[in-house]
């Protein structure tokens, strides 16, 4: 490496020096918000129903979720290929799952679902024991297998078969163990209910059922005394009090006997929420109940779809006692009992005083393909008209006498209904006309939802069912993190319809869901707030993660088998919520000193890496934005480098080498000097692995990089993306390349930074460029709550500094000198909440004394802030 002359880095940093100590008076002086709140000036009231929730069966949010059942694969039907798919081995030898049949017209080779959703058709044929195993104690001989013979009910198929021979010695016996959901939490004193079937077949002699703790400690155990051989199938029930605690327990069931038997149906219940049977976990459905929700969505998403016609989940499949239920192969990858089903979906909703809002199949499924033909839609559509019968309809009518006979005459606060989920056709918006139409004939006063794609609109589709047919969009919007605040005008400019909007599925993703994220939630909701005239309903998802199989990266509520928490996002909406004003007031925010607007935004620690390929490089140059040479490295050795821990790095002959090809990204910083404006080169050549080169520029580590990828996604184009950017900073990248990176020869490479723009070229041509912006860091919005006669006012400050906020209340008769301050905050904006740490940033209140018309309050850094403050 031929680094600069001492004296050349010593003016570099002087020069570094210089532009951060342009930001410094400004920064002494203190950030200062100025908020003016117009009392005699109200704007659109806010929607009472914007707070709302969506549970889906994802990251098995029901079954070893909410759903208090303990014993997985409670009736070892797991392995049960969903109906309407068939199994085919594929080139890498993995088996997948494919429509067993296509539509006329379409394709033999669009069986295979299409991307993305041919992610979720992987098949494991290992499955069908998930969750049990046997022991063999005291010399006793079991052997167990999966049999369909004499099944228990046309709903259970399967059962498991078991071969006992006793045991030598006294205390011995075949033991069948289930693990439950990645542990059972068995807490002393604890009474369960316990419940199972059994055909005894030949089989004559004892059975026990006992919670153990991981250690084998007997923490429970009741003896069933003789079972006798026969042929039909006998219920158990017993009470097990645990005497002792292990959160990750099991259960089992001991045989010490002889002959074959089937057992089927095991079904464990700690105490539930309102001590329903079939019930609810309780710390689950207390963050939602205290959430106080003004509608729940259920049950999905993706999931409502099913990956073929048949495989659609069919309330009326669950309207029966559980045993009765067949339960179904949910789109994410496994099996779901139906346990928390329609009817208990409505019985919760009443039980929290919220709406039901329940998502129907469309006679669409996830493959674009397979749709039920539009002219024989009618009998799709009757099970759409049934569910809500059963819902609201009289007591007489026949699905109200089926919701009469599992115990409620009374009807169900159903309100609204959603036509599918994210069908990206036009036609679509047919589909959802001819729902629309058979359900308003019936039942006028529903409300029919239209479903949106992943984000956005779907305008094709609004277009074909017609903005007059339409009561309100749901649309999605997974976001990036910072979204929010680079978009706070979003819905101001969003031209007003006859239809309102429903942001159904909503989130900023940084992390698994930390602060940072939660700040630009709190944004995105004073975003809704304020535009209640337009956006009326609200739900974050995915709602609940169980964390050993997480299906989605950020989610709200994080659980295991005997701890839960709430991210900080529920904390925000929950404190949002709380304080919905009844009007939004007419409010303007601003914050001294500005950002230089000459600050470059790019500039950073520059490095390079690859993902899954083994590469060289040589020749490094930098230049400043004059041409004149920064830096030159001949890589002689690696002294100015750091290696983050990932890549195998090393230097010959003037050639820089990283080895690893496993998955990466490898990655090696440059200690100094940092880039800056101008122009890096270099050459580089890809000797093996399966994809390019990476440049990282403006890199904080591994956890944070905008970076230059050279044969991304497989070696199919050349973009420039970020893995996270600069705090404070919107990044969009702009043109990508297509085409990969050969073997074995050797590019130039380069990478031009302006103040906020970057460009990537390869062979001297562009292939990519991006664009930085600064971010606004203060927002605020106010309303008006007749009842609690206060202003309450949202501001949230992603400065790391806090914010004296001058407020200003115009047209104030009246102001009460005491007030109320909630804040939620963390100085690191990175943090979250965990299952070690559940409660590490959670509301805090305290008295906001000094109200009155003009008045100050400081906003601690990085904070979310409710100001409650008495006027008229
Ligand atoms: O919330 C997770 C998934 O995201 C939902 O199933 C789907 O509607 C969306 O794409």
């Amino acid at each position: 490496m031929r680094l600069m002359h001492r004296s050349e880095v010593a003016l570099l940093v002087l020069m570094h020096m210089a532009v951060l100590a342009s930001f410094a008076p400004a920064q002494e002086q203190g950030l200062v918000a100025t908020v003016r709140i117009n009392l005699r000036e109200e704007k659109a009231p806010v929607s009472p129903t914007l707070y709302g929730i969506f549970i889906e069966e994802i990251s098995h949010a029901f079954d070893g979720g909410i759903y208090a059942e303990l014993i997985q694969n409670r009736s070892f039907e797991e392995s049960v290929l969903p109906p309407g798919m068939k199994l085919v081995k594929k080139d890498d030898g993995n088996l997948k799952m494919e429509l067993a049949k296509l539509p006329p017209g379409v394709p033999p080779e669009k069986g295979n679902m299409p991307w993305p959703w041919f992610m979720n058709c992987g098949w494991d044929p290992g499955r069908e024991l998930l969750g049990w195993s046997l022991r063999n104690e005291g010399g006793a001989q079991g052997q167990m297998k999966i049999t369909e013979a004499n099944p228990m009910n046309n709903a259970s198929a399967r059962s498991l078969e078991l071969t006992v021979a006793p045991p030598q010695e006294a205390k011995g016996g075949v033991v069948l163990v289930n693990s439950g959901y990645w542990g059972i939490n068995v807490q002393a004193g604890t009474a369960y209910e316990l419940k199972f079937f059994l055909r005894p077949g030949t089989y004559q002699g004892e059975v026990t059922a006992m919670l153990e703790g991981k250690d084998g400690k007997v923490l429970a155990s009741h003896e069933f005394g003789a079972v006798r051989p026969g042929e039909s199938w006998q219920k158990y029930t017993t009470t097990l009090k645990a005497a002792g605690t292990d959160p990750a327990g099991r259960f089992t069931l001991c045989f010490r006997g002889q002959g074959t038997l089937q057992v089927d149906w095991v079904s464990l219940f700690p105490p539930t929420y309102k001590n329903r049977p079939n019930g609810l976990r309780r710390d689950l459905a207390a963050y939602l109940e205290e959430l106080k929700p003004a509608f729940v969505r259920y049950p999905g998403g993706c999931y409502v779809e099913g990956l073929s016609f048949e495989s659609a989940p069919d309330w009326r499949k669950m309207v029966c006692p559980p045993e009765e239920r067949p339960g179904m192969w949910g789109y994410w990858q496994y099996r779901s009992t139906d346990g928390f089903g329609y009817h208990e979906f409505l019985e919760f909703c009443e039980d929290i005083g919220a709406e039901a809002l329940y998502v129907s199949f469309a006679g669409m499924t996830v493959h674009p393909e397979n749709n039920w033909p539009i002219e024989d839609l009618d009998t799709v559509i009757l099970r759409t008209l049934d569910a809500i019968e059963y819902a609201i309809g009289p007591a007489d009518s026949k699905w109200g006498a089926a919701r009469a006979k599992m115990g409620h005459p009374k009807p169900f606060p159903l309100k609204y209904v959603e036509i599918g989920n994210e069908h990206p056709p036009a036609l679509y918006g047919d589909y959802y006309a001819k729902f629309r139409k058979a359900i308003k004939a019936k039942y006028p006063d529903m409300t029919v939802i239209l479903s949106m794609f992943w984000s956005g609109l779907n305008q094709a589709a609004i277009d074909r069912a017609g903005d007059q047919n339409i009561d309100i969009i749901d649309e999605h919007a997974y976001r990036g993190s910072g979204w929010a605040r680079g978009n706070f005008d979003y819905f101001d400019k969003y031209k007003r319809k006859p239809w309102k909007v429903y942001l159904g599925e909503y989130a900023h993703h940084h992390g698994g869901g930390d602060w940072s994220a939660a700040m630009d939630d709190s944004v995105f909701l004073m975003m809704m707030e304020r535009n209640s005239d337009l956006v009326t309903m609200a739900s974050y998802a995915p709602l609940f993660c169980n964390v050993n199989k997480r299906d989605w990266g950020v989610n709200l509520i994080e659980f295991d088998a005997s701890r839960s928490f709430a991210h900080a996002s529920y904390y925000v909406q929950k404190v949002f919520n709380e304080n919905r004003p009844g009007v939004n007031l007419a409010t303007s925010a601003s914050l001294r000193p500005e950002p230089d607007p000459n600050a470059p935004l790019m500039a950073g620690k520059f490095g390079l890496g690859s993902w899954s390929t083994a590469n060289e490089f040589k020749d490094l140059r930098m230049y400043d934005e004059k041409g004149v040479l920064v830096l030159s490295d001949d890589f002689a050795s690696l002294d100015h480098w750091d290696t983050p821990g990932v890549g195998q790095w090393q230097v010959k002959d003037g050639v820089l080498q990283q080895t690893d090809k496993g998955k990466g990204p490898a990655m090696l910083l440059l200690k100094a000097p940092l880039l800056k404006t101008g122009r890096v080169t270099l050459k580089a050549r890809r000797v093996g692995g399966s994809e390019g080169f990476l440049m990282f520029f403006n890199a904080a580590g591994p956890e944070r990089f905008p970076f230059c990828n050279y044969g991304a996604a497989g070696n199919k184009f050349s973009a420039i993306q970020d893995r996270g950017v600069p705090e404070g900073c919107s990044f969009r990248g702009g043109m990508s390349t297509q085409g990969g990176i050969e073997m074995d020869r050797w590019y130039e490479i380069s990478l031009v930074l302006g103040r906020d723009k970057a460009e990537m070229l390869l062979d001297g041509k562009k292939v990519s460029d991006a664009k930085a912006e600064y971010l606004p860091a203060f927002f605020a919005t106010a309303g008006y709550d007749a009842k609690g006669r206060a202003v309450v006012l949202k501001a949230t400050n992603y400065h790391a500094k806090s914010v004296r906020a001058e407020i200003h209340l115009d047209g104030a008769a009246k102001v009460g000198a005491a007030g109320r301050h909630i804040v939620i905050r963390s100085e690191d904006p990175y943090a979250e909440n965990s299952l070690d740490n559940p409660r590490r940033i959670v509301p805090e209140e305290q008295p906001l004394p000094g109200c009155a018309r003009m008045f100050s309050v400081t906003l601690p850094p990085c904070s979310v802030n409710v100001l409650r403050i008495p006027a008229e």
